[in-house]
């Protein structure tokens, strides 16, 4: 049973693995960068999945969509690749994945960036008024997580947005829990930089990752070298994508990012967030039944993640007997948002997180084996 779609979702679809296959055995050339025909296919392909995700995200320009191995790598691309000078101020949160913070903090080392860490709280209330007091002359640039990886948060990035455009300051959202699970408009939004993996809600394979690059920011790129366009200049091209996109890129997993993103489409966003919720309250409620247990995060309108305590466990070893024993799969540790368990007082903890391809007699069983541990503990 694999309840740790946050991390990468399981199992991917059938329409994934066909577009993939369907790549490697009959167009897996080198797109777009020789006339023949395969490599025109697979840059077909490749242009289909640009423009799709463009639509999808309510983004004008397909051109400007950028693939990456990961969401990490579109992170890095995004802020070290934006113009930070000594003493400039980034507003972000205290729920932010180590995939913003560390390449946050690394330019803070570097060029001598000043960083606020907003602290948004435990419950579904994000308050607006307080973000934008921490908002300075000098703030350059706001990024968010839209929902945060280890408690299911949900960030009103619509309202940030807004306060973005209203300062003038340009807006990064790190959509790597909610793209293929809520709806994200990039111009309704104002969204200037927004980031997604495909391994997650979209139901894509790894090794694939986009930033949407809005026209009112520019980017240094991280990467340079061959791109299969204006090979007689020693300088990168500066054409999107190919100015943020060095090197031969993922066509078969490319391939099926567009045919998940097809299939999160014909499932629904509404859907899938509906059946999300549904799953997580059941889990929620059977939580709260178990004695020594503690649950962490909003009470209502979250993700479908959820992480929890046992009291006198170490989360690796409640992990390490769901896979063991009951062959249930979850995350233990500290999900790589250490200031995250610093805002809601753990050092550690188990998370469960579902996916749309999860059912309820799932949530039955974890909850069982869960009782079945608790007393195994404590009689
Ligand atoms: C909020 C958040 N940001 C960034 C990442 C990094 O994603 P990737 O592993 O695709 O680089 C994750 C992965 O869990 C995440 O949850």
């Amino acid at each position: 049973m694999y309840l740790d779609q946050a991390a990468s979702s399981f199992p991917k679809p059938p329409e994934v693995v066909e577009a993939m296959t369907k790549a490697l055995t009959e167009y897996a050339a080198n797109p777009g960068r020789s006339g023949h025909k395969m490599s025109v296919k697979a840059n077909e392909v490749i242009s289909q999945a640009r423009e799709q995700l463009a639509h999808f995200f309510g983004f004008k320009y397909p051109n400007r969509v950028c693939f990456t191995s990961n969401a990490t790598s579109a992170l890095n691309q995004a802020l070290k690749g934006f113009p930070f000078q000594s003493g400039d101020h980034v507003l972000t949160t205290s729920y932010e994945h180590n995939s913003v913070r560390r390449p946050l903090e690394d330019i803070k080392r570097k060029r001598g960036i000043e960083i606020t860490y907003f602290d948004s709280g435990t419950s579904e209330d994000f308050d607006i008024a307080a973000f934008e007091e921490s908002i300075t002359p000098q703030t350059k640039m706001i990024v968010v997580s839209h929902g945060s990886n280890l408690t299911g948060k949900i960030v009103p990035i619509k309202k940030i947005g807004k306060l973005a455009k209203d300062k003038g300051v340009p807006f990064l959202v790190d959509a790597a829990q909610t793209a293929g699970v809520l709806p994200i408009d990039v111009e309704e939004m104002n969204i200037d930089l927004l980031v997604f993996p495909g391994h997650k809600g979209l139901l894509g394979p790894q090794g694939t990752g986009v930033l949407m690059v809005g026209k009112e920011v520019s980017l240094e790129p991280i990467f340079h070298g061959g791109t299969g366009s204006r090979s007689e200049s020693i300088e990168q091209p500066e054409v999107y994508p190919e100015y943020l996109e060095s090197g031969t890129l993922n066509t078969p997993g490319i391939a099926g990012l567009l045919a998940g993103l097809e299939v999160v489409k014909k499932l629904g966003l509404d859907e899938i967030h509906r059946h999300e919720q549904r799953l997580t309250k059941k889990l929620i409620e059977g939580l709260h039944s178990i004695d020594y247990l503690k649950v962490y995060g909003p009470h209502s309108d979250r993700l479908g993640v959820v992480p929890f305590t046992i009291e006198g466990i170490d989360s690796q070893e409640i992990a390490i007997i769901l896979d063991q024993h009951y062959d249930i799969a979850v995350r233990a540790g500290l999900h790589c948002t250490p200031i995250g368990h610093e805002s809601i007082g753990t050092c550690g903890a188990v998370r469960i997180s579902v996916g749309p391809y999860n059912t309820e007699e799932e949530i039955d069983q974890v909850i069982l084996a869960l009782q079945e541990i608790v007393e195994g503990y404590f009689g």
